[in-house]
């Protein structure tokens, strides 16, 4: 049986996982010291492997966009943003920050092959039982030439109980939002992407120990905006994958 854990924001109380959670959470996306704040960040390193394009009209599809949260990172960069996602009270928002709204399934995007210069899939890859297929379908979108990058949790038990255990009791994660089963293992991810034309590099990446601190410490004492003075912790690389990766790679002409 799946376990279920409640969130402070809660009401009712959901399976791991359960997409309806984004619906309870919906006035938290925005919020740069709410549940989602890591997301932001993530989202700002994220865009930080995105170049300008290259062309006009060109298309960036932001699979599992959420509400939208990497629109500001990439506005200045010259695509049309497109996000495909489950939760429609999050396009709403993501819709209200430049972003064009589709509602549909990673696995499954009604779009057309080759139609995107980039396929970003932030946090997005860990939330899918069948995240071979969404990869498959990140993939099919890209054009030859195209970049895909992406972020997810590693599929071991360090990565377990950092992001779950650990992660999961700060205010930076909601509680529940993750099922550790359908994290993604890094050497697989790296082999599904290179059967789909996508050769994948991927570095580990950790929130800067000193901000994240920092940052707890303002919310914990209750400073307003705690993140978005300015202080929000950064992103930075790290050595290991074991946890928290990003991954790019461009598709095979
Ligand atoms: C952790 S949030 C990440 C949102 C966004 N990528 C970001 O980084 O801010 C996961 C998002 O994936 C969406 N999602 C989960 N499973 C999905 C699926 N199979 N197809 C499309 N979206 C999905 C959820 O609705 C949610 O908005």
């Amino acid at each position: 049986m799946r376990d279920a854990a409640a969130a402070p924001t809660r009401s009712r109380v959901l399976p791991r996982n359960d997409p309806r959670q984004y619906d309870d959470l919906v006035d938290e996306w925005w919020r740069p010291d709410g549940v989602f704040a890591m997301l932001h960040w993530l989202a700002e390193a994220r865009a930080a492997l995105v170049p300008p394009a290259d062309r006009p009209d060109a298309l960036l599809v932001d699979l599992g966009c959420g509400a939208g949260l990497l629109a500001p990172h990439v506005a200045g960069k010259g695509y049309r943003h497109v996000g495909v996602d489950l939760t429609r009270s999050a396009l709403a928002q993501a819709a209200a920050h430049g972003v064009t709204p589709v509602n549909g399934d990673a696995t499954a995007a009604p779009l057309a092959n080759g139609c995107a210069d980039v396929v970003a899939a932030g946090e997005v890859l860990e939330h899918v039982p069948q995240w071979r297929s969404a990869v498959a379908e990140a993939c099919r979108l890209l054009r030859p030439g195209g970049l895909l990058v992406l972020d997810t949790l590693n599929d071991n038990f360090l990565s377990r109980l950092v992001a779950v255990h650990i992660g999961e009791r700060l205010p930076t994660v909601p509680r529940g939002i993750h099922d550790p089963r359908l994290f993604v293992d890094a050497r697989a991810l790296v082999a599904e992407c290179a059967r789909h034309g996508v050769t994948l590099q991927l570095r580990g990446v950790r929130p800067e120990v000193r901000g994240l601190l920092g940052w707890l410490l303002r919310r914990a004492r209750g400073a307003a905006g705690a993140a978005s003075d300015g202080r929000a912790p950064r992103i930075v690389p790290t050595r290991s994958t074991a946890v928290l990766y990003q991954g790019w790679g461009v598709r095979k002409g």
